[in-house]
Formats: structure tokens, C-alpha cells, sequence
């Protein structure tokens, strides 16, 4: 088999870059992770989800992240495929230097933390990307538009069905109708139109204020189903229906399953990075005898941090602290 030529030293290269970059993720995630001990009902996570959620910036920076770590697994994939090709004949002796154990270690390591990032994709990402069903949230004053509260007013003052409202209102006015110059009624009927889609919103709203569906701040209206989510998308697509990542990663980690197999992750995530980040400086050339302690004293601290970091969510989370 043939695979395209390029030189290995430039793979290793390109493969140190984007695990540098990586490494620099994990600890920008490690640290907004920490937002979820707090006990603030959720105001600080979700206001950074918020942010990640809306600004084009974070945007562009995810997809060029989601593009880095394919491009880190392919990379890696490439360099042990090319490796094993120049070399098909095995060694008669297996070998037992250190190097050897590492790098095999590295590509297991690896892939369980691929494996681990289906999982964890499949919990949030792609409840982002709607592809899987979560809890979601949405602010409640994008949702108090002019026809809403109009709605929840009229049904509160005739003591009638918020679904009632909107065929009421049109009754009312067709008894007015042909007082009315064509293009009022034009402008009636277009104001009806936006009324009625407005009907399930208000009744939406209604629900979420009757069972206190709120953050404690009252800023959210919380545990939003996938349904009303796709009713709010397409019903009052402006205001911005989010995945409620705080609920689901509190959620997550009252199962104890859930937090042995995340810590487990971590475990292997210590043992791929406490050989990636020397490694990366390596192969980036900026290594040099006298700084290796320092790279070696850095890397352990930067794995501790990181895997520490990451550990303390579920740990804390599931003892109800
Ligand atoms: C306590 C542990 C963790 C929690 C609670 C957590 C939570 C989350 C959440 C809520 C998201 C979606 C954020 C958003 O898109 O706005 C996310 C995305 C992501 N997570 Fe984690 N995560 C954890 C650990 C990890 C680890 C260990 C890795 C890597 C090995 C990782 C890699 C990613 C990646 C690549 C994304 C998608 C990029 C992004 O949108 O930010 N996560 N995580």
C-alpha cells in the first residue's frame, strides 16, 4: 500500500503543533469546567455557555479545534500506518527499550481517549448540534415579545385558554372587518398571523411560569424537552434556545457509573499527556539539555493541574458538595 510522501520529521512536526494547541484547550476547558462547583444555580456556567454558544469568534475557534483534534488522530494514525509499512518484517527480538513502550502506549492511550470523546460528545457537543436530545434553556426575555404578553394577558382577563386567545381575537376582529379599508385588513391579518404563531410560545411561557421552571436568578427558563426546543426554533427562531450543559453536567455525575468512567478517562488522559507535553517540545525543537528538567518539572505539573482539575467536577459533584 501507498500512502502520500511526506517527510516523517514534518509529520511529527505537524503532530507536535496540534497537540500543543490541544494541550492549551485542556487547560481553557479544565478551567471554565470549574464554574460548575459553584453553587450559583448555574449563573456563571451558563453565562460562559452563552458566550461559547453566540460569539463568532469561539465559533471559528471550534471548528478549527474539532478540525485539530481529526487532524491529531489522522496525523498520529499516518505516522504508525508509515511506520509499520517501512518496517513489515517484524523485529525477530520484540523490543524492550523505553522509547518503544512509550510510543506504544501512546497510540492505545490515544485511542481510548477517542473512544472517551464519542461518549462525552455524544452527552454534550451534539446535543449542541441537535443531533442527540438534552435538556435545553432559553432567556426569558427573548421569549416576552409584544404578542406573547399580549396573548397571556388577554386569556388571564377573559379567563379563557391561552389556546382560545388567538381564534377569539380573530372573531372580534372579523365583526370590524368590513368598517375597514382593504389594506387594514391586510395589516389585521398579518398581525393575526404573527398572533397565532405566537400561541404556542405564550402557552410555552405560561407552563415554564406555573411549575417555576426558572433559574434563580430568573434570568433562564430551565429544563426546556427537545420538543419545545423545536417549537421554540421555529415558532420564535430569535431567541436562541441553548442546551442547559450546567443541568446535564450535574445531572451526569449523580450516576455513579458515569463517575468512574470519566475519572477512568482522566487516568488515561494523565498517561497520554505526561509523555505529549516533553514530547511536543521535542519534536518542536525547543528542548535543550539544560531546560529538559524544567520541560519535565512543567509537564507534571501542567498534567497534574489539568487531570486534577477535570477530576474534582464529578468527584465534588457526586458527593453534593
Ligand atoms: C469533568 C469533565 C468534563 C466536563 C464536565 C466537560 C464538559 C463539556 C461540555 C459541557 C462541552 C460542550 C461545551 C460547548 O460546546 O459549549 C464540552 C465540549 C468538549 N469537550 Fe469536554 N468536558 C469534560 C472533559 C473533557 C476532556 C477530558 C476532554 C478531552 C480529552 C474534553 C474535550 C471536549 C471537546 C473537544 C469538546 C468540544 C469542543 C467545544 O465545543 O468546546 N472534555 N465538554
Amino acid at each position: 500500500m501507498e500512502l502520500p510522501k511526506i517527510h516523517s520529521i514534518t509529520k511529527k512536526l505537524l503532530v507536535a503543533l496540534v497537540g500543543a494547541f490541544l494541550l492549551l484547550f485542556l487547560l481553557f476547558h479544565m478551567t471554565a469546567n470549574l464554574f460548575i462547583l459553584r453553587h450559583d444555580d448555574g449563573a456563571w456556567y451558563s453565562a460562559f455557555c452563552h458566550f461559547m454558544g453566540t460569539n463568532w469568534v469561539v465559533k471559528v475557534f471550534e471548528i478549527v479545534l474539532l478540525g485539530v483534534v481529526a487532524l491529531h488522530i489522522l496525523l498520529t494514525l499516518w505516522l504508525v500506518v508509515t511506520n509499520r509499512l517501512a518496517r513489515p518484517v517484524r523485529y525477530h527480538q520484540p523490543q524492550r527499550s523505553k522509547t518503544h513502550t512509550t510510543s506504544k502506549l501512546m497510540a492505545w492511550t490515544g485511542a481510548l481517549i477517542f473512544a472517551f470523546l464519542v461518549m462525552h460528545f455524544c452527552q454534550f457537543w451534539f446535543v449542541k448540534v441537535g443531533v442527540v436530545k438534552g435538556e435545553y434553556m432559553v432567556e426569558m426575555e427573548k421569549l416576552q415579545t409584544e404578542e406573547v404578553v399580549t396573548i397571556m394577558q388577554y386569556s388571564r382577563q377573559n379567563g379563557m385558554e391561552i389556546a382560545d386567545v388567538a381564534s377569539a381575537v380573530e372573531n372580534q376582529l372579523a365583526m370590524y372587518a368590513d368598517q375597514l379599508a382593504p389594506e387594514q385588513v391586510a395589516e389585521m391579518e398579518a398581525n393575526m398571523q404573527s398572533l397565532k404563531n405566537s400561541v404556542p410560545v405564550a402557552e410555552f411561557v405560561d407552563k415554564a411560569i406555573s411549575e417555576n421552571h426558572f433559574s434563580a436568578d430568573h434570568k433562564w427558563i430551565r429544563h426546556i424537552s427537545y420538543e419545545d426546543r423545536q417549537m421554540l426554533k421555529e415558532k420564535a427562531p430569535r431567541c436562541g434556545v441553548e442546551p442547559d450543559f450546567y443541568y446535564e453536567a450535574r445531572e451526569l455525575f449523580h450516576n455513579g457509573i458515569m463517575v468512574l468512567l470519566y475519572l477512568a478517562a482522566f487516568v488515561v488522559l494523565f498517561m497520554h499527556l505526561r509523555h505529549a507535553f516533553p514530547s511536543a517540545f521535542q519534536t518542536l525543537g525547543l528542548n535543550n539539555y539544560k531546560y529538559n528538567t524544567a520541560i519535565e518539572v512543567l509537564g507534571s505539573i501542567y498534567t497534574w493541574i489539568i487531570c486534577l482539575g477535570f477530576a474534582v467536577v464529578p468527584i465534588l459533584v457526586y458527593l453534593g458538595l
